[in-house]
């Protein structure tokens, strides 16, 4: 099954109640690791692509101003409840991350967890997540990805018509993703949870 934005929005309408208490518990270490290696300055301008329920929100460091946008009414309602965050200035709005309505190299970091596994495109999520960041601005991303060089295994296959029923895909790999080369260069690229399927990748934005 693809991906796509009416699917996401049913989906995560679902997943908005319990994400927090089921699901998300599975990635905090993930997602430690990657605001680990985000090492974030006071007064830095974060973009947080697909914020979701806000899950990120409790590993902000104090000082820096962040925008956070996500498809699903449900799940930004989640994050709203959480704000105001001490010592944060947090924003968020409703926008598709294919097409983000940013101006360009308006941030320092934008942070991708879990979403190039779910949105439609992941190539344009990620391209107009880099052009939101100002040259030599950082991109993180905690997610789960085939490895470049692996055949996509029957098993994979069919494991992943499950997954995208339940709004994810396990099955991309991110060198599909990356735009051209000349806007960004991969800084980190290490093993995270699910012995590796999961993955904690560093971009910096270089044109
Ligand atoms: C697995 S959740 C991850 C949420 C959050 N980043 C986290 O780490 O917990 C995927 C999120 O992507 C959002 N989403 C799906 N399609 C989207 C799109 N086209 N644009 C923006 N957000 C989207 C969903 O609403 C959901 O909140």
């Amino acid at each position: 099954m693809k991906m796509t934005n009416r699917h996401n929005l049913f989906a995560y309408r679902l997943w908005a109640p319990v994400y927090d208490t089921t699901l998300n518990r599975v990635f905090i270490a993930g997602r430690k690791r990657a605001w680990a290696v985000a090492n974030l300055q006071a007064g830095e301008r974060v973009l947080l692509v697909g914020a979701g329920t806000g899950a990120d929100f409790p590993l902000l460091p104090a000082g820096v101003w962040v925008a956070g946008i996500d498809l699903s009414r449900d799940m930004l309602a989640k994050a709203r409840a959480r704000l105001p965050l001490p010592g944060c200035d947090v924003a968020l709005a409703r926008a598709d991350a294919c097409r983000l309505p940013l101006p360009p190299s308006a941030f320092d970091v934008a942070v991708l967890n879990l979403i190039l596994s779910v949105v439609p495109d992941a190539g344009a999520c990620l391209t107009a997540s880099l052009r939101a960041l100002r040259p030599g601005g950082r991109a993180v991303i905690f997610d789960k990805f085939l490895p470049d060089s692996a055949r996509l295994s029957a098993g994979r296959r069919l494991t992943n018509t499950l997954t995208t029923v339940f709004g994810t895909d396990i099955n991309r790999r991110l060198g599909d993703m990356l735009p051209p080369e000349g806007l960004w260069k991969v800084v980190s690229d290490e093993p995270s949870i699910g012995g590796g399927l999961y993955r904690v990748i560093v971009l910096r934005r270089t044109g």
